[in-house]
């Protein structure tokens, strides 16, 4: 079996865990008896620099065919953030239709969590994002630009649609789980938005009578993320607060070189792309010390939705093997090992 990969490593640290990642997907590859067909893209800060834009034009186009996708991180000074992101990242997974953004939350083993002493059974949670409107939304416009009245308004859409099939997903995935979703609202200061995400939450919990439906105010649930994460199972939040969520779990298991994401096409019509939850990080990029592991466990959720389940379960069980073993460890986890070292010990664990 050979699976056709798009990769596009990006920006910064991006780019030193992207080939770390291929290190170990080639070897679950060659162990496991499936072939990988790898199709590289310059995408990046770099080519706006040069060309004046993230990716061709044409790249929605290009990029449809793959059976998945594998993307490092975007984003680097030089290039306003706006600009990077909304030319290459979002506008990929509003193309591709992928509505999910899935953020696995487990507390890896030999981690320094500010959660430590915990057992890593007591920590495993999954963000259920939305991935495709809300808070995120091109409707807006400065007004009144270089006057003392100059005002900016910022639009979110909450469509029906949108909002029903993430809350779905998330009751159907908790039928897998521990049948709890905790749906994060914001309804007492969001008029009209948050309301009516929570009027269709109590819709669609009407009909999973044997999933235990919760709602929590954001804030609330950011503390209670922390103080008593053994409460939660699957959570499921708007685009801007399942992003602030999951770089809070992230920070609670570990930190965010450990946390993987799956921006998920549900009806298999177009590719998914994986990424870690981290971004490009300016400040470390370049200096071959960014924590591989996020990426490499976001690589193992790209098996999982080719059908390679026991190859992705085999790089889960390498990555822990390794971080509790404790001596290839990145400065991040307290250790002095290189990107490389992490990623060649995860490598040579799964062989
Ligand atoms: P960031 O996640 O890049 O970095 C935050 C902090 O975490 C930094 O101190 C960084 O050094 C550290 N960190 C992150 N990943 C790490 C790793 N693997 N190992 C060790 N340390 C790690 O967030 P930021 O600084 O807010 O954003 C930097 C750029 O990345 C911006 O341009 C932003 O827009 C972009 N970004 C892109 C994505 C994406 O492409 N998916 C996600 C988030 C941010
Ligand atoms: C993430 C990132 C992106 C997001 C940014 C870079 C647009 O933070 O994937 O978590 O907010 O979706
Ligand atoms: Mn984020």
């Amino acid at each position: 079996m050979t699976h056709r990969i798009a990769s596009i490593p990006g920006d910064g640290i991006g780019v030193d865990v992207t080939i770390e990642t291929r290190r170990v997907l080639d070897a679950a590859a060659d162990k496991y008896g499936f072939s990988l067909e790898w199709t590289e893209f310059d995408w990046s800060c770099e080519r706006y620099a040069k060309t004046g834009a993230m990716m061709p034009e044409d790249g929605v186009e290009q990029l449809s065919g793959f059976d998945g996708i594998l993307l490092g991180a975007v984003g680097f000074p030089g290039v306003a953030d706006h600009v990077s992101l909304w030319g290459l990242l979002i506008p990929l997974r509003r193309a591709f239709q992928q509505y999910v953004n899935l953020r696995p939350v487990r507390l890896l083993p030999g981690t320094s969590s500010v959660l430590a002493g915990r057992k890593a059974d007591e920590l495993e949670m999954v963000i259920v994002r939305e991935n495709s409107e809300g808070e995120y939304s091109e409707i807006g416009g400065r007004h009144n630009a270089g006057r003392p009245d100059e005002f900016v308004l910022q639009e979110s859409v909450f469509t029906r649609v949108g909002v029903e099939r993430i809350i779905r997903y998330a009751f159907e995935l908790a039928r897998t789980r521990s049948q709890h979703v905790t749906s994060a609202t914001k309804s007492n200061g969001l008029i009209h938005s948050m309301p009516y995400w929570d009027e269709i939450f109590a819709e669609v919990a009407g009909q999973y009578p044997d999933v235990r439906a919760e709602q929590c105010h954001v804030d609330a649930l950011a503390a209670r993320m922390v103080q008593a994460p053994d409460r939660l199972d699957v959570v499921v939040a708007s685009n801007l607060f399942g992003d602030i969520l999951s770089d809070l779990a992230a920070a609670i298991t570990g930190g965010l070189g450990m946390a993987p994401s799956g921006n998920i096409n549900p009806s298999g019509e177009f590719p998914s792309m994986f990424e870690a939850v981290h971004g490009s990080a300016p400040d470390i990029a370049g200096q071959g010390i960014a924590n591989p592991v996020a990426q490499i466990l976001a690589a193992a959720m790209l098996l999982e939705h080719l059908g390679e389940t026991v190859a992705a379960q085999a790089i889960r069980a390498s990555v822990d093997e390794v971080l509790t073993a404790g001596e290839t460890l990145t400065p991040d986890l307290g250790g002095t090992a290189t990107t490389t070292a992490l990623g060649t010990a995860v490598a040579a664990s799964l062989r």
